[in-house]
């Protein structure tokens, strides 16, 4: 059985499709057979930033209506896995993805589910309970508030979260409304698996460079790959995220 990991925010844009592309790309390059799956019905991108864009022919909804998932599944680089989601809206059922996500469970080191922003969470119950909900946010009050409240709506039903901040600058977060990383935890409750910096190299990644291994973004993400996968790793000095 594999490890299920489905990435979430209250708001929009604050970087859950680059987060679940550096996770993916890390724990591949960890050595754990990877799948990442885009929830984004209708705008979907990890095929772009994954740099596969130009062979994908099925998707997500062709899987859920009968075809072999590996029919969707599209190969990114040694042990790591894409399947897109549908181009058009109200094409995934929840029943079907419950089925979807056990089969994957089983065929994956790990899954990772990169889902549309809100608090739409019709389909989360189609995970199975041990999933692990990440939810992304910025520096900033509103979209800490926000993580705040997913959390809360999930734990309501019985599912974890983690906070990961995405985003951070050490020279604006003096500026910012947080002091520092503790208050940014007290707002949210929720525990934090790892902060990942504003970064150039990662605006590249929505035209599928994915950057070097030994960059700062990526650092972080091996960094947070590493945590999730149970490893105690220290959080950097945050001059040095
Ligand atoms: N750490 C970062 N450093 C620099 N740019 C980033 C970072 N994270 C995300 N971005 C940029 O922010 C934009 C939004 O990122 P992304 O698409 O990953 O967000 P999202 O939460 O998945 O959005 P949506 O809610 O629309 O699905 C993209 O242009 C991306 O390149
Ligand atoms: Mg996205």
């Amino acid at each position: 059985m594999g490890k299920i990991f489905a990435v979430t925010s209250g708001k929009g844009g604050v970087g859950k499709s680059t987060v679940s592309a550096g996770l993916a790309v890390s724990f591949s390059t960890l050595g754990y057979k990877t799948l990442v799956v885009d929830m984004d019905e209708g705008l979907r991108c990890l095929d772009l930033m994954l740099g596969v864009d130009k062979q994908v022919v099925l998707d997500l909804s062709d899987i859920l209506n009968g075809r072999e998932i590996n029919d969707a599944v599209y190969e990114v680089k040694q042990n790591l896995f894409l399947i897109p989601a549908p181009q058009k809206i109200g094409l995934i059922d929840a029943f079907s993805l419950a089925n979807f996500a056990n089969d994957v469970n089983n065929l994956y080191d790990i899954v990772i589910f990169d889902f549309p922003a809100g608090i739409d969470f019709s389909l989360y119950g189609s995970l199975p309970k041990d999933s692990l909900f990440l939810t992304v946010a910025f520096p900033d009050a509103v979209t800490v508030r926000d993580a705040a409240v997913v959390s809360g709506l999930l734990g309501e039903m019985g599912l974890s979260s983690r906070l990961i901040i995405n985003r951070f600058e050490y020279k604006l977060s003096k500026k910012r409304s947080f002091k520092g990383i503790d208050d940014i935890i007290d707002e949210a409750y929720l525990q934090l698996v790892g902060i990942v910096p504003n970064s150039d190299e990662l605006k590249n990644l929505s035209s599928g460079k994915i950057p070097k291994q030994k960059s700062k973004p990526m650092k972080a993400f091996i960094r947070i790959a590493k945590r999730l996968l149970g490893e105690n790793i220290l959080l950097p000095k945050v001059k040095k995220i």
